[in-house]
């Protein structure tokens, strides 16, 4: 809640779902990994509508909320996982709305599960320093 926010507009709404039936009931719904099994989820929402200055930051702002959510929770010894692909579907996002009562003048865009890891996998591969950075001039290696 803490997260910048375009003009400070605070777009971003938090529900956050401990109550085993309803983590159990998005789990059929999402049937996938980490959303079978995480024992809390923090579900956003996006008042998506709500333009500052004549611009639309709602993306942005999803997207530096639910960083900055991955990373208190890393902080805090949780693994948390950014789950949203499967949300673009009506097919899947309309039931979770209603499951949670999310009002239609608003967004659900992405679901954290969060909880302690099972065991430690391993990070995924990330391109080397210079496929993606340099210093002063733009130099990455293409
Ligand atoms: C905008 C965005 C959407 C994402 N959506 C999903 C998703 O729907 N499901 C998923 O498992 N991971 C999702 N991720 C996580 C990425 O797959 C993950 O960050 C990437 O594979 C790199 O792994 P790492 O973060 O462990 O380094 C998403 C990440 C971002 C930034």
């Amino acid at each position: 809640m803490l997260a910048p926010s375009a003009n400070n507009a605070q777009r971003c709404e938090f529900v956050i779902v401990n109550d085993p039936d309803t983590l159990r009931r998005i789990g059929e719904i999402g049937n996938s990994g980490p959303l079978c099994t995480a024992p809390a989820m923090i579900v956003l929402v996006v008042d998506h509508q709500r333009e500052t200055k004549g611009s639309e930051y709602y993306l942005e702002d999803y997207a530096c909320a639910t960083t900055q959510m991955l990373l208190a929770a890393t902080a805090l010894g949780y693994a948390g996982g950014w789950i949203d692909g499967m949300f673009r579907d009506p097919a899947k996002r309309t039931p979770v709305c209603e499951l949670l009562g999310i009002p239609d003048d608003r967004l659900m865009i992405v679901i954290v599960p969060v909880g302690l890891p099972a065991e430690d996998g391993p990070r995924r591969a990330k391109k080397p320093f210079a496929q993606r950075a340099s210093w002063n001039r733009y130099a990455v290696e293409r």
